[in-house]
Order: C-alpha cells, then sequence, then structure tokens
C-alpha cells in the first residue's frame, strides 16, 4: 500500500504492518476490521493513525449514543501527536475526521483530496475522499478523483484491485458503462471477494437493465461473501432489485426476509436498503405488511444523528409508511431546525435547498395527498443527486414523483418524467408499465 512506506510517528514495525491491514480490511468490506484494529492498538496503543481510524469507524456506526465517540478518540490522537509528534499527513487526517464529526462532509473531501495529492497511494485517504464524494452526490469527483491517483499505483500492489473496483463504481456514476465493467471485472480477476468490484458491476447491470446477466454476476459470486460485513446486504439489494425489475415479486419478497432485512442490525446502509426495497415492493403490488413496523421501531432512536441528508429522507419515509404520522412530522420538524441551528454543517446546506421539500413530499406521498406531493418535489427534483448516493438508490425518489404525478392526474408531468427515464433506461420494465398505465388514462 505504501510508497514509499509512509512515516506513522513512533509506530512499532507490527503496529504498522497491523494498521495497514487493517486499511485493506476496511477498503474489502471485511468483517474482520474490528479484530485488525485491535490488533493494532495491540501492538501499539498510542499508534496515532490507529486512534484516527478508530474515531472514523465510530463515524461510520452513525448510531447517535455512539458517536460522541469519535471525537473522545480524535483527543486521543492529539494527545499522540503531543507526545510523539506528527507527520503532515497525519495531521491532515486528523483533521479530516475533524471535519467529519462537525458535520463538514465538503471541507473533509477537500482535505483528503489535498492528502492524495502529496500521497496518491494513500488508500485510507482515497476510499475517505470517495466516500465524502459519493455523499455530497459529486459524481464527477468519484470518477476523477481515482482516475488521479490510478497512474501512482501498480498492479502488485497490495490495495491495487480496490483501487480498479473504486474507479469501476465512480465510471458506472458517469454513465461510462463499458469501461466501468472492463474495471470492475478486473477487479474481481483479482480479488472475486472485493465487495466494491463485484457491486460496480452490478450496479452497470442495473442502469442497462440486464437483470439476467446481473442476478448471475451476483450469484456466481456470492460464495466470496461469507468474510463480508453488513456491505453484503447491499449487494443482496442490488439482487433483488434486479429480480423485482425482472418481474419475479415473490422472489425479492422471500430475499428480502432472508438476506436483507437482519433484525440485529442499527447500520443506516442496511436500514435504507430495507427502506427503499419495501418501497419498489409496494409499487409492484406486494403486500409488505408489518415489515414498516418493524424498520420504524429501529429507525425511531437513529433518526437522532443528522448524519446524511440521504439517510434522514429514507427515515422519513420509513416513519410515514408505518403510519407513525406525530413521530414523522416530528422527525422532519428535528431535520428543519437543525439545519437551522448549524447551517455551517453540509446536510443544513442539503436540507433548506432540496431535503426538507423532499422529506415534506415523501410524508404527503404516504399520506395520499399526491397533489400536494408533487408540489413538494417536483421543484427540487434536479437537484437531489445532493443527498448523495448512487443514481439506482436515488431512483426511488424518481419513481415516488412519477407516482403522485400519476396518481395526482398530472399527466404532463408523468409524460416528461417517464420520457426522461426511457431515454436513459428504455428497457426498464418499471417505466414500461407506468408508460404503458398513462397510455390506458391519456
Ligand atoms: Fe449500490
Amino acid at each position: 500500500m505504501t510508497q514509499p512506506p509512509f512515516e506513522y510517528s513512533g509506530a512499532s514495525e507490527l503496529a504498522v504492518t497491523n494498521f495497514e491491514q487493517t486499511v485493506l480490511a476496511y477498503a474489502g468490506f471485511r468483517r474482520d476490521i474490528g479484530a485488525c484494529l485491535k490488533a493494532t492498538f495491540a501492538a501499539d496503543p498510542d499508534m496515532l493513525m490507529a486512534h484516527v481510524l478508530k474515531g472514523l469507524f465510530f463515524q461510520f456506526m452513525a448510531i447517535p449514543a455512539i458517536l460522541p465517540r469519535a471525537r473522545d478518540a480524535l483527543l486521543a490522537a492529539e494527545q499522540a501527536a503531543v507526545q510523539r509528534g506528527a507527520t503532515a499527513r497525519e495531521r491532515q487526517h486528523m483533521a479530516g475526521l475533524d471535519a467529519w464529526t462537525r458535520g463538514l462532509l465538503v471541507d473533509a473531501a477537500r482535505i483528503y483530496e489535498s492528502i492524495l495529492a502529496q500521497h496518491p497511494r494513500d488508500l485510507l485517504a482515497l476510499k475517505l475522499a470517495n466516500f465524502f464524494h459519493f455523499y455530497c452526490g459529486n459524481s464527477r469527483e468519484l470518477r476523477d478523483g481515482v482516475a488521479r491517483v490510478l497512474p501512482h499505483w501498480q498492479r502488485q500492489d497490495p490495495g491495487y484491485g480496490f483501487v480498479l473496483s473504486l474507479y469501476a463504481f465512480g465510471l458506472e456514476e458517469n454513465a461510462e458503462y463499458a469501461q466501468a465493467e472492463r474495471n470492475g471485472r478486473a477487479a474481481i480477476e483479482i480479488n472475486p471477494a472485493d465487495a466494491w468490484g463485484v457491486h460496480a458491476v452490478a450496479h452497470v447491470c442495473e442502469m442497462q437493465d440486464r437483470h439476467r446477466e446481473g442476478i448471475d454476476w451476483l450469484a456466481q459470486l456470492e460464495p466470496h461473501w461469507n468474510d463480508l460485513n453488513n456491505f453484503r446486504y447491499h449487494l443482496w439489494w442490488h439482487r433483488a432489485l434486479q429480480h423485482l425489475n425482472a418481474g419475479e415479486h415473490e422472489a425479492v419478497l422471500a430475499m428480502y426476509d432472508e438476506h436483507l432485512w437482519d433484525a440485529k442490525s442499527d447500520d443506516y446502509l442496511d436500514l435504507t436498503n430495507d427502506i427503499s426495497m419495501l418501497q419498489r415492493l409496494e409499487f409492484a403490488g406486494v403486500e409488505v405488511g408489518a415489515r414498516w413496523q418493524a424498520i420504524a421501531d429501529k429507525v425511531l432512536p437513529l433518526s437522532a444523528a443528522r448524519y446524511f441528508a440521504f439517510v434522514d429522507a429514507h427515515y422519513v419515509l420509513a416513519l410515514a409508511a408505518a403510519g407513525r404520522d406525530d413521530q414523522a412530522d416530528a422527525l422532519l420538524s428535528a431535520i428543519r431546525a437543525a439545519a437551522a441551528a448549524t447551517p455551517a454543517q453540509t446536510i443544513s446546506a442539503v436540507t433548506a435547498a432540496v431535503n426538507g421539500a423532499l422529506c415534506e413530499g415523501l410524508l404527503s406521498f404516504r399520506r395520499g395527498h399526491y397533489a400536494r406531493a408533487t408540489e413538494a418535489i417536483g421543484p427540487v427534483r434536479e437537484q437531489i443527486h445532493l443527498l448523495g448516493g448512487s443514481h439506482a438508490q436515488r431512483d426511488l425518489f424518481d419513481e415516488i414523483l412519477v407516482e403522485c404525478a400519476l396518481r395526482a392526474g398530472q399527466h404532463g408531468l408523468a409524460r416528461q418524467l417517464l420520457d426522461d427515464r426511457r431515454a436513459t433506461r428504455p428497457g426498464n420494465r418499471w417505466n414500461t408499465d407506468r408508460l404503458s398505465r398513462l397510455a390506458a388514462t391519456y
């Protein structure tokens, strides 16, 4: 991973080796991330970068009660810097964590990019820059941020495959599907358990509506997912999505129960997978029963964290879908109040520009006020990418807007939205079904 080896202030050789293994485990979405970090601390309890990584991992959890521990970890890193000194790179990593804990996501992305300008082979900085580009809705940097560093990597470097898979997904999000697929497949040739590589090709198949190929791709690689962390649920979400678009609704519901829903998980990505899939199943006419209630029970305590606008929107939708009107209203009020109280935070700007209106529309949609929902979501539609997430994930909001327009009898708008989608996804079954519905009524 390192060339030349990065300097880690005062850390032993074993601690550095274990730390770099932890970074590889993180890049590979492996479930032994915690064990690797523990081994790093066992080798050196005062390693600055280990404390930084620990703080990042607390942040990734997005659990309100745990988030303050990220600041504790940052404090420990700062103390290590006082005792041992710190390199410029280590100080920038501390600044990146600091920015994230303060909700400054755009600043965090900029800090990690500045590390990469000096150290293009810093895999941790690359992953984090990519992560923040993703949740700031910066598709272009998802691709270009990786393209910039790629010439500095060589095939034999540990972590090289992860760089290819990052590049593959960045290309996919910019609709460069052929090149995305080539890079994703190359990453899988290096490591068939590379979750991001599997994922990138699954996205290509999704966007090109190559459902059978997508299902085969995911099914063929699934035996390699045993050592993956919760991200494997997102891979199952992709597979379920492909079955759904192939019209295999009952199979999707079974897959939801067996492979997506995890009663023990409080992971925000797992919950957004679940919420998104239940809503899509309902659009397909499937009765989902008490599943919304189980999700709402989980969402309620987690929704106190103002983490990503993308997550907020899903949580509002889930509470409203469960019929918990008071809780859904209270959450939207809390989201807006936080935006007003902390205007410097990235999420606040996104709430003010788009997510407040989107959430308002989602509430109206679930309450059957379709014209009102259309009025709320329609004007911000072009800005929804600012919430972060992928095209495939955000497609849910497009689908909701189309449904609202159709149900509100706004046929002109519905036609326009469906034609937009048809232009980019001509073989999409969801779209074709709505176009037929529209033709039958209009
Ligand atoms: Fe995805």
